[in-house]
């Protein structure tokens, strides 16, 4: 069966799937065996040193598929300046290049008139009509079920999709629990041209770099087993609750601020739970679609249940 949607044609992809930016987790491995089995894969800068790793980052996607991939640059995220990382990527002539956090204008105007296409990641109707205004190819809407950062105004994906689908006249894709051949025929019955997913593709053998307690902790995970944290400092996001994410939230109530909570939300105790799989330090995000997560496939085992799944539905709908 032919796939062919907005977003495949927008990003010569052979599934409208599109593996989300993830922190410290999306290099080339994840990357080239997300786009070799037919999606949009993607590794991510600010999860890199400086422009001079990230080029080599590039090289090495490159190595490992001809197909189509992007960088996903998390604005607000980077500890440092990073239009040098942009440029890296323009020079580069990447296929794709994502944005998220904060305002894409600066981003957008210096991949103007490249040909690199640009997804936004967006958490309300207002932005995307926004990045639509400021040139983006699509639109990435995110709901409150996502993993890592979020909106604040906690729209599931089930209404900001169609609200996004009917504001804007370019390809949406829908995101925040999606992890299965269900959820990408869910998202395009309400509107969407495709799906981005982040979670799901954390347990993945490809994922390299993600501790196998990591993974284990999502295969374990109940719908209840994420909660989220930083709300107080208006940059909600979701993870997996353990005994760390219960004490920042703890910190949050005494209202702590971001001295008081700054080791905690630390770069470093994300790492020091998703790569050494420390459980009584640091925090790994997550949505709550790891209550949906049973196994860790290859990317192409994934893609092909998936689809599989979609088109068992596709055939019980026409019959
Ligand atoms: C571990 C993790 C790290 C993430 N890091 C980033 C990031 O660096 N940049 C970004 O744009 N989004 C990031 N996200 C968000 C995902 O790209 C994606 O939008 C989100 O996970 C979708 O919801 P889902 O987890 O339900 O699939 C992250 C999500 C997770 C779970």
């Amino acid at each position: 069966m032919e796939w062919k949607t907005r977003v495949t044609e927008l990003l010569d992809i052979t599934y409208p799937i599109v593996q989300g930016g993830l922190a410290y987790l999306a290099y080339s491995e994840l990357a080239a065996a997300v786009s070799n089995a037919g999606g949009l894969g993607q590794i991510t800068a600010m999860s890199m040193e400086g422009p001079d790793q990230l080029k080599e980052e590039i090289d090495s996607v490159r190595k490992k598929t001809n197909r189509p991939f992007g960088v996903n640059f998390a604005i607000g995220q980077h500890g440092r300046p990073f239009q040098d990382m942009v440029q890296v990527a323009v020079d580069e002539e990447v296929p794709v290049i994502s944005v998220t956090g904060g305002n894409p204008k600066g981003v957008l105007d210096l991949v103007d008139g490249t040909g690199i296409k640009t997804l936004v990641l967006v958490a309300s109707r207002r932005q995307a009509v926004k990045a639509e205004e400021l040139g983006a190819d699509a639109v990435m809407v995110v709901g409150h079920e996502g993993g890592g950062h979020l909106g604040r105004d906690d729209v599931g994906t089930f209404v900001l999709t169609p609200q996004v689908s009917d504001a804007v006249g370019i390809p949406v894709l829908a995101s925040g629990g999606i992890g299965d051949g269900r959820g990408i025929m869910a998202a395009l019955a309400l509107g969407a041209d495709g799906v981005e997913m982040g979670t799901r593709f954390i347990a993945v053998k490809e994922c390299v770099h993600a501790h196998p307690a990591y993974q284990q902790a999502l295969i374990d995970a109940e719908e209840t087993s994420t909660s989220i944290i930083k709300r107080s400092l208006q940059t909600p996001a979701r993870a997996l609750k353990n005994t760390w994410t219960e004490r920042i939230l703890e910190l949050e109530k005494e209202q702590a601020g971001y001295e008081g909570l700054r080791s905690y939300i630390s770069g470093e105790a994300n790492k020091k739970f998703i790569y050494d799989g420390d459980q009584a330090y640091g925090f790994g995000w997550a949505g709550q679609v790891a209550s949906r997560i049973q196994d860790v496939p290859t990317a192409a085992e994934l893609f092909e249940r998936m689809i599989s799944e979609a088109e068992g539905i596709r055939q019980r709908w026409n019959t």
